[in-house]
């Protein structure tokens, strides 16, 4: 039409002939005609008894770049003849953000540009405006009418989009008089597919004991949350880097205090990592990176001693005979046999948390010697009785792992005994269900 109609001149011709589509700009839109249809239909926008709506069967969300339908359903049971003009705009700017990109899926909508209303490809991404064909007015159907099309939205997630549409429910008459013109619009937000990694509120906790009171230096710190590793697994040789521990697994990362820590394992919902070494104390920040983003940060405190003993199950100690064999009572843990600690008897316990060792071991590499504690300033009981400690240090080969030598009490009688460690006047928790040995007296 525009080829046959050159010049100027012709202009005025071309903003009739309106069945067959109307003017961009006119959809009660902001930036648009505040009028819309009414510029030139007689009546005021929304005063008769129908309505027109935008209903999309998938929601209304959006996930960037995927097609999804759009239906605009008009109503007036007094009506036979329709029309609409509908645009997508992003909420960060109404009235010249184009949203995605509009598509007719039928000969009964066409697709216009900004500006002089040519078809698409529209210049500079300018707003699109999809409306009824001459086809589409579908003269003498009765109410309600559905015009149905495709929008893509934008290939990234760019915010809110709003649509607008203005629809004409018109008598047939051929001309601008006795339709009914309806506005509404729609707000269309991106669907929630963030993977953010997201950290509990209370998830950053003391690696065995997975007390939320605090964490220490070069000691095992447990994180709890969602979306945190995208794999799940423990670090191997491979992960480890001219001798020192890994600050990444397969792109999960943790900071504490503005330090990378050592990330030992990785899975969506929990992460364990020694912290790295840090001369500060008080209230920390720690935030977990994966490929998708970082977590927002959750704070812990930093302090010199957290001392915790590792357990098989959460409840009873991770406890070795001197043979090696596994202590607890019976059929404890499933296909290895645990037999209870005896009075009297040396057993092996291990921990976290202790605090420094002479000599002081760097906590960015497995420990390279046998690391003394000073036993001096370090108490077990077990079942409340003192109990005499031979060895507690850090190991070799291992990292942030304390050993402890402890002999079982002589007198205790048998039963599951509380163990509990005491360092410097810290001590290791104590609860009713943390954290136990099974002694067995003859
Ligand atoms: C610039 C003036 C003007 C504007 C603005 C305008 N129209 Fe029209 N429209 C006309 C004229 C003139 C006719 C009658 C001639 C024809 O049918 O082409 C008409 C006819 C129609 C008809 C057929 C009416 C009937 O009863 O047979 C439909 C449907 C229609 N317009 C839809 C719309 C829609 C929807 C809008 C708003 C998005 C709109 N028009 C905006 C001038 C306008």
């Amino acid at each position: 039409m525009i080829s046959a109609l050159a010049g100027a001149a012709a202009m005025p011709i071309v903003l009739y002939g309106f069945s067959s589509g109307p003017l961009v700009r006119l959809t009660g839109a902001p930036g648009d005609s505040p009028g819309a249809c009414t510029d030139c239909h007689s009546g005021t926008l929304n005063s008769f008894g129908g309505k027109v709506e935008i209903l999309l069967p998938n929601g209304t969300t959006y996930s960037p770049g995927v097609t999804q339908r759009v239906q605009v359903k008009i109503t007036d049971a007094e009506q036979k003849r329709w029309g609409f003009e509908l645009s997508a705009r992003l909420n960060s700017d109404l009235a010249n953000g184009q949203a995605g990109d509009l598509n007719t899926v039928d000969g009964n909508t066409q697709v216009k540009c900004d500006g002089a209303g040519g078809p698409k490809p529209c210049a500079n991404n300018g707003v699109q405006f999809i409306e009824h064909t001459s086809a589409g007015t579908r003269n003498g159907t009765p109410s309600p009418v559905t015009f149905e099309f495709d929008w893509t939205p934008p290939p990234t997630d760019q915010g809110p989009v709003t649509l607008y549409v203005a629809a004409n429910a018109a008598n047939g008459n051929g001309a601008p008089t006795g339709d009914h013109i309806y506005t509404t619009n729609l707000m269309v937000t991106p669907a929630a597919t963030s993977t953010k990694p997201v950290i509990n509120t209370t998830g950053v906790t003391n690696g065995p004991t997975y007390s939320p009171d605090g964490i220490t230096p070069a000691a095992w710190v447990t994180i709890f949350g969602s979306n945190l590793g995208t794999t799940t697994r423990g670090w191997q040789t491979s992960d480890f880097v001219n001798g020192k521990l890994p600050t990444s697994l397969d792109g999960l990362s943790v900071m504490i205090d503005g330090k990378p820590a050592y990330v030992a394992f990785t899975s969506p919902t929990q992460v364990n990592v020694l912290a790295p070494d840090d001369a500060n104390r008080g209230s920390v920040q720690v935030q977990v990176t994966n490929p998708q983003g970082t977590s927002d940060p959750v704070s812990t405190t930093l302090q010199d001693l957290a001392p915790g003993f590792f357990t098989f199950d959460t409840k009873y100690l991770a406890a070795t005979h001197l043979d090696s064999t596994l202590v607890g009572k019976p059929n404890l843990l499933p296909s290895v046999t645990t037999t209870p600690a005896a009075p009297g008897e040396f057993v092996v316990l291990y921990g976290s948390g202790f605090g420094p060792t002479d000599p002081v071991m760097p906590a960015d590499q497995l420990v390279t010697a046998v690391a003394n504690l000073d036993l001096t300033k370090l108490q077990v009981t077990v079942g409340g009785l003192p109990a005499e400690v031979q060895f507690g240090g850090l190991i070799p080969n291992y990292a942030g792992l304390y050993q402890f030598n402890v002999k079982v009490p002589a007198g205790l009688t048998s039963g599951d005994q509380a163990v509990v460690a005491t360092i410097n006047g810290v001590s290791s928790p104590k609860t009713d269900t943390c954290c136990f040995l099974t002694v067995a007296a003859p």
